[in-house]
């Protein structure tokens, strides 16, 4: 099995710890990649980390480090409730994927509660935190 994971966040979470903190939490995208490259390090895991707020710039970094890897984390944002085209990105891949919310998205609006990428996830983890990233990255050693 490949040692290596890609753990990717969408548009939006390189504001994390100001961005509305009541829902996000206080803690940063540089405090999220620490606990995740803490995580991936104690399962025997190397991490390609990536955020951006374009689709195009995640898909084409989904293409270029995707194949080869163990699987892929993916929190997308507000990506996973429109994107068709990172959907397809993932089907084509045909990687094990786990798709990450912070928040609980069912909880919130309405909108929020549907997932089109969801749909190429083995699992969703919502609502967890950062704890989400580490459980999903627990399910790919073990895949
Ligand atoms: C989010 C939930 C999405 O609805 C939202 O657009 C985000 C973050 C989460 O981690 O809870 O940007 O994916």
């Amino acid at each position: 099995m490949s040692k290596r994971v890609v753990v990717v966040n969408g548009p939006n979470l390189n504001l994390l710890g100001t961005r509305e903190p009541a829902i996000y939490g206080t803690r940063s995208l540089d405090d999220l990649n620490e606990v995740v490259r803490a995580k991936a390090g104690q399962l025997g895991f190397e991490v390609s980390l990536f955020q951006s707020n374009d689709e195009g710039a995640i898909i084409d970094f989904l293409h270029r480090h995707g194949p080869g890897s163990a699987g892929i984390v993916i929190n997308p944002g507000a990506l996973s409730h429109y994107s068709l085209a990172l959907y397809d990105c993932l089907q084509a891949l045909a990687l094990p994927v786990v798709e990450v919310h912070l928040s609980n998205i069912h909880a919130r609006e309405e909108f929020r509660s549907r997932s089109v990428t969801a749909r190429a996830a083995r699992g969703v983890i919502t609502g967890l935190g950062f704890l989400g990233y580490e459980l999903a990255l627990d399910y790919l050693a073990k895949q």
